[in-house]
């Protein structure tokens, strides 16, 4: 495996076929300096590649998950640098990721720190997690996404205040609003997220990644092209053995084996 400095990353469930991604900056709270979303981002390439991994975990220590975006070095970026330099796009490597991301929120996600958990295609939280856009506080305003992605979370209104308030909501908050889909004791979260992905990792990675091409749509177009790419999608996994193997072995009262195929 690279050798990383900013992540931690190991493979785990019974049939190693979880991937974590450990934020690890602790003494930053891990804010998301440029070299850790680099790594971050091959870290994610290298598991999306791996067809022994059927999904990816992102966390963070039970202080944070990330405090955001690193202030300390963008304090003194232009205009023009963030132009010249694409500020932030790396982030994009996390969200053009095929496999699904669970994001396993310990602690602060503010900021940046949201903003990635809202990359991901399921939040779990523990008890101790605290969601907010502070970005207001210092003098700008959410840029990898919280403008776009917290309203279709949480709706205009309740997006309208964390982003202008800068307040952070607390993780039961944040489960009744459907940031995050489910809340656990702080010790008992990574595990809880492990076997969310094994479960995950039962079905066919080949149906599994339709799946996931299918429900994003919903948040890229209107309801009626996105009916019609369901359903190109849908007729599409007649196509594979996958879809032929599930449904045999339904009719023939047997587990399935799917073959990725
Ligand atoms: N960037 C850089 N360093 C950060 C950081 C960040 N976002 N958040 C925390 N740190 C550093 C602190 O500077 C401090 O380092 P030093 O000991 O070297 O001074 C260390 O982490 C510990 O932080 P605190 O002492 O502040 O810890 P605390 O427990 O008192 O407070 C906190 C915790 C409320 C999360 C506070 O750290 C905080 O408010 N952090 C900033 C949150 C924020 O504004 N995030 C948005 C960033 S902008 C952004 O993300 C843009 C975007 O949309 C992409």
């Amino acid at each position: 495996a690279p050798a990383y400095e900013n992540i931690k990353v190991e493979v785990v469930g019974a049939k190693k076929n979880v991937g974590i991604i450990q934020l690890y900056r602790p003494k930053a709270l891990n804010a998301l300096c440029k070299p850790l979303f680099v790594e971050l981002g091959k870290a994610i390439k290298d598991f999306d590649a791996d067809t022994s991994i059927s999904a990816i975990i992102i966390t963070g220590n039970e202080k944070a998950f990330a405090a955001g975006a690193d202030i300390k070095e963008m304090q003194n970026n232009t205009y023009s640098d963030n132009q010249r330099a694409g500020f932030l796009q790396e982030w994009e490597d996390v969200s053009n990721c095929g496999k699904p991301v669970i994001a396993a929120v310990n602690g602060f996600a503010l900021g940046g720190g949201c903003e990635l958990a809202m990359l991901c295609d399921i939040i779990y939280a523990g008890e101790k997690a605290k969601f907010g856009q502070p970005e207001i506080n210092i003098g700008t305003i959410p840029g990898a996404g919280g403008t776009q992605r917290l309203p279709r979370y949480v709706g205009k209104s309740k997006a309208m205040e964390i982003v202008l308030t800068g307040n952070f909501i607390d993780a039961h908050e944040a489960e009744k609003m459907g940031l995050v889909s489910r809340v656990f004791p702080v010790d008992k979260l990574l595990e809880e997220t492990i076997k969310l992905a094994e479960r995950i990792g039962t079905h066919s990675p080949l149906i599994v990644k339709m799946a996931k091409q299918a429900v994003n749509q919903a948040y890229e177009t209107t309801l009626k092209s996105g009916l019609q790419f369901e359903k190109s999608v849908f007729y599409g996994t007649f196509a594979t053995a996958d879809r032929k193997e599930g449904m045999t072995a339904f009719v023939e009262k047997r587990p399935p084996s799917f073959k990725n195929e």
